[in-house]
């Protein structure tokens, strides 16, 4: 969506994936001064959204949505003031059917007093589901919100979570800042590896702007390993999507922390050039995938996703590189470097990544005639 917003995939918190219905206000405050002290604002993190069951079950008499105000006692303007004070921005949920999931009220037929209600409030970014939808399709109802939310003239992020029904990603890019591709994620490694392969087809539909969503971050919660956990940030980067952390902030390990922070995987997700990595190779659960960045490197990810340790190998050539003798390898989680004349390979511990950024040489990717289409030494 051209609404200046999303030029690179947003970074968030939302509270859904470790407090299902129990939001509240006292969650948001607490999670976002967290996120303000701990490293997570600096690193790039600057959404705190609201999910579903903020609200009472009843419009007010002027068909308003109503905030609870044993949950909200400040309301989300209150709420969204005090965000805004530690210079980070309020993302609420509303649903694009009768009800929410959780069955409060829902936003088709409300849509201009419901986007202009959230202004009012406001209120930086909307998550907008799909229950109780009515049969109405979903291109028509997230459209009618779209247009709802620009005629308020406040920015407002608009992420669109229809589940990868319709084939959103097909007419997603002009509706929406980014689109969920997949059902529910839950905090195992399989449900996170299918969330994964579910994604990873669809590169071709992202870019700045509008990027595929394969839902929010289980990192931290329990379900998963620090190598899992680590698995999911380097998979998330690498495919350019949005990365919403959905853990206990103010209570979050050093190790939970170390993982949402690293700031080599953040710079591949919110590289500007605003590719989705591909999918190189993919066999008997040991995946290579490639996503070309700015300057001209590659960011690479080798993920076993098997419960053995294996060696994945690729190539410089594989991955869009060419012209140079040496290429230089940076571990993005140990920071380590290393050369390769061409062989891009590592031993890869179960359900691990080794993620390299490879620089040298030139990029299939990057434009003709540029700077980076020139050989190693060059310049
Ligand atoms: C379904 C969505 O996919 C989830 O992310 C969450 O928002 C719930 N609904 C809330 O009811």
């Amino acid at each position: 969506l051209e609404n200046g917003l999303a030029l690179t995939p947003q970074m968030g918190f939302n509270d859904w994936n470790a407090y299902g219905c129990a939001v509240s206000e006292s969650l948001i405050k607490s999670t976002a001064l967290a996120m303000h002290d701990n490293g997570m604002q600096a690193a790039g993190y600057a959404y705190v959204n609201i999910d579903d069951c903020w609200m009472t079950s009843a419009r007010d008499s002027a068909g308003r949505l109503v905030p609870d105000p044993a949950k909200f006692p400040d309301g989300i303007s209150g709420t969204a003031a005090y965000v805004h004070s530690l210079g980070l921005k309020l993302g609420i949920y509303e649903d694009g059917g009768t009800a929410t999931c959780a069955g409060y009220p829902g936003s088709l037929g409300h849509e201009t007093t419901d986007a202009n209600t959230f202004a009012a409030w406001g209120v930086d970014y909307l998550k907008y589901d799909n229950c109780n939808n009515q049969g109405v399709s979903a291109r028509t109802r997230y459209t009618a919100m779209r247009d709802a939310l620009a005629a308020t003239g406040r920015p407002i992020l608009f992420s669109l979570c229809n589940w990868g029904e319709e084939s959103v990603w097909t007419w997603g890019a002009p509706v929406g800042n980014s689109w969920r591709t997949t059902g529910d994620i839950s905090a195992s490694f399989a449900s996170m590896v299918s969330t994964f392969h579910g994604n990873a087809g669809l590169a071709p539909y992202a870019g700045p702007g509008h990027w595929n969503d394969p839902d929010m971050l289980e990192i931290g919660n329990n379900g998963m390993s620090p190598t899992e956990n680590r698995s999911e940030f380097s998979l998330w980067a690498e495919m350019a999507a949005p990365l919403l952390a959905g853990t206990d902030i103010a209570g979050a390990s050093a190790e939970t922390l170390n993982v949402l922070t690293n700031r080599n995987v953040i710079a591949v997700d919110q590289d500007s050039l605003g590719r989705q990595g591909t999918l190189v190779s993919s066999v008997n659960g040991l995946d290579v995938l490639a996503k070309p960045l700015a300057n001209g490197d590659v960011s690479v990810v080798l993920f076993n996703e098997t419960g053995s340790a294996a060696t994945i190998s690729t190539t410089a050539a594989a991955i869009g590189k060419t012209g140079a003798s040496a290429y230089t390898l940076t571990d993005l989680w140990s920071g380590g470097t290393s050369s390769t004349t061409g062989d891009i390979s590592a031993s890869v511990e179960a359900h691990g990544v080794v993620m390299y950024r490879v620089s040298g040489g030139a990029t299939g990717a990057a434009p003709s005639g540029g700077v980076h289409a020139l050989g190693a030494g060059s310049c």
